[in-house]
């Protein structure tokens, strides 16, 4: 995820930016910069592709930036490829401008525009140049009054860090649903997104609220609201060490991203959405295109391809259109029934797994269009792809999956919803109700995260199971697949998935008294078959965990399940975005209380690009 770090005082600026820049690469990034305003009033830029390490080198450890006010960056890529053209802080035309920026402007497109029109250029693809010469048309001397109506103009989610050469000394900090934090200090002042950044400085601090702007200089630090109030400084202390600054404060970097899903999710979905319309912007198949689709192939490893089996049921339900989910590793050795008519849709977080690399080169010389769903931009896949729809869930460090998951639901509940429009499936009123059920998922996802103290508890009944069985029918057996491999993954517990209506074909003998039976009933219409088969496994002495929407299974449960969790209700089709948080927490509890390596399981890696 990106990194801004915003210093103004009396020493030199360059070392304590590259130095804040350093302290935030645990959080990934492709690209860094860093812009500086010199004594005589010069804007002075370095922008790397790569490394915070090139930006030291181009800029003699920061010696040749000399100056004590500046801004710097580390980009993770969405608007365009990890290039230095790319790179921030981007400058305005002009070269008065330079702004660093985390988040997605939404209508950046319609802006653009009428800035070409008044005769800018622009160097790169950023959104963010946009805003550069937004503050330069704006700009009739006065600093702040360029910020205000910058911002009157922009929509989407952004922190910002704002330096005007004219105007050595001062620099702007604005925070919109993308964390910013003020660092108050003696002759000097900072702040940066991560409070990494700010700790070896100062442990004053304020939070910033989503809407607030600031005017920071270095002897005051100035903040106004949204409707340009000035507020008071709510100064707190940070008391937490770096390793635990890195990790926002959780003990393990599982925990602090099953804790980001939220944020994750909104900024996949919400700037998808858009005037009443799903908007996909790198997704450029037309209604004509797409109405000569056969069928659909979605491919992928692992969870990947556990998403992809949860998916199906949303682009079948909605566009009517045959889905069949194969294994990457298993598809690139068949001889696949793909031709031009087929659209491959690939699942990965890293854009790099070999096996998915290799099925979708055999299915892309077989004919097939392909649009990738990925998390790393610029990645193999996302560059082997005929089309790509980025997940933004900002980099994933723990090896096991969580949000790298759950935001590639969200992109196949968005291409299903958006298909099915596109092929006629939906009707103006039926496509409002479901973009509305998909913007209500990120704050489903937030409810589920509550239920964390009590999956700690249940972990307790897991932690010296040799077994343990997770049950399902159709959404909640695909659900019940990611369930298994989060378990067994980072608890070393030997877990499997089994359809509901399977089980008594066998995998029933496996039962014996007091193993765990995790029931996943969130499929309201299946609900009381599920019911008979907890009460049959139950039976056999398995001592059964329901998970199960709030309302009406609740009263159904009660009465046969040994435990019950209830999550916030979805619909059916996306119901294992939410239901796979208490699972995620279950996993994550088992493990510790075993005392597992949960960032890091045995024998597995992050980014499997071997065969
Ligand atoms: C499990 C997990 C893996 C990945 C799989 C695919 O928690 O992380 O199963 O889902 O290796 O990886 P990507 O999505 O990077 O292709």
């Amino acid at each position: 995820m990106c990194g801004i770090i915003g210093f103004t005082g009396l020493k030199q600026a360059a070392p304590i930016l590259l130095e804040g820049l350093s302290r935030m690469e645990y959080r990934g990034y492709d690209s860094a910069g860093m812009a500086v305003t010199s004594p005589e009033g010069l804007l002075q830029l370095a922008r790397v592709s790569g490394k915070v390490a090139g930006l030291y080198d181009r800029t003699e450890n920061g010696a040749a930036f000399p100056g004590a006010c500046g801004i710097a960056h580390t980009r993770w890529a969405t608007h365009g490829a990890p290039t230095e053209a790319n790179a921030h802080p981007q400058v305005s035309m002009h070269g008065r401008f330079a702004v660093a920026h985390n988040g997605i402007i939404e209508n950046f497109a319609a802006l653009k525009k009428e800035l070409i029109e008044k005769g800018y250029a622009f160097t790169s693809q950023t959104d963010t140049e946009i805003v550069a010469n937004l503050l330069e048309d704006s700009y009739r001397g006065d600093f702040q009054e360029a910020v205000e109506k910058m911002l009157a103009r922009i929509e989407g989610s952004y922190a910002f860090a704002i330096l005007c050469a004219d105007h050595p000394g001062e620099l702007f900090a604005v925070r919109m649903n993308s964390p910013l934090i003020l660092g108050l200090g003696e002759g000097f002042n900072l702040f940066a997104s991560d409070v990494t950044a700010l700790v070896s400085h100062t442990r004053r601090v304020v939070y910033m609220d989503d809407g607030d702007y600031a005017r920071v200089t270095p002897d005051e630090v100035a903040l106004f609201a949204k409707d340009g109030s000035p507020k008071a400084l709510r100064e707190t202390r940070v008391n937490i060490s770096l390793a635990e600054a890195e990790k926002g404060g959780f003990e393990h970097f599982m925990m602090k991203e099953i804790f980001e899903q939220p944020e994750a999710l909104e900024k996949t979905i919400a700037s998808r959405i858009r005037g009443g319309e799903i908007v996909l912007d790198d997704f450029r198949l037309e209604s004509e295109s797409l109405k000569n689709i056969q069928k659909i192939v979605i491919t992928a490893c692992g969870s990947a391809y556990y998403a992809g089996l949860a998916g199906r049921y949303a682009i079948e339900k909605l566009c009517r259109i045959p889905v069949d989910v194969k294994l990457a590793s298993e598809l690139r050795y068949e001889d696949p029934l793909i031709d031009g008519r087929t659209m491959l849709i690939v699942l990965s977080q890293s854009g790099e797994t070999l096996d998915t690399i290799a099925a979708m080169k055999e299915c892309k010389a077989r004919g097939a269009k392909v649009l990738a769903i990925v998390n790393v931009a610029a990645s193999t896949i996302a560059r082997l792809a005929d089309h790509v729809l980025y997940t933004w869930a900002g980099p994933e460090i723990a090896v096991a999956t969580t949000k790298g998951y759950t935001t590639q639901l969200a992109v196949l509940d968005l291409f299903a919803v958006y298909a099915a429009r596109q092929l006629g499936r939906l009707d103006e009123e039926e496509y409002a109700a479901w973009m509305q059920k998909i913007r209500e998922l990120p704050g489903l996802v937030r409810k589920a995260l509550a239920l964390e103290p009590a999956m700690a508890d249940l972990a307790v009944l897991l932690k010296d199971a040799e077994h343990v069985f997770f049950l399902g029918r159709n959404t909640d057996s695909a659900l019940a697949m990611e369930g298994a491999l989060k378990l067994k993954e980072i608890s070393y517990i030997h877990a499997e998935a089994y359809a509901a209506g399977e089980l008594k074909h066998g995998t029933i003998a496996l039962l014996e008294e007091g193993t765990p039976v995790i029931a996943l009933c969130c499929n309201q219409a299946l609900l009381e078959k599920t019911a008979s088969n907890i009460i049959e496994v139950k039976a056999r002495g398995a001592k059964t965990i329901a998970v199960a929407p709030e309302g009406a299974a609740q009263e159904v449960l009660a009465s046969c399940a040994d435990r019950c969790v209830f999550v916030p209700a979805a619909d059916d089709i996306f119901s294992a975005m939410i239901a796979v948080v208490p699972l995620q927490l279950l996993a994550y509890h088992t493990a510790k209380l075993r005392g597992c390596s949960i960032d890091k399981p045995k024998n597995l890696a992050k980014s499997v690009t071997v065969e």
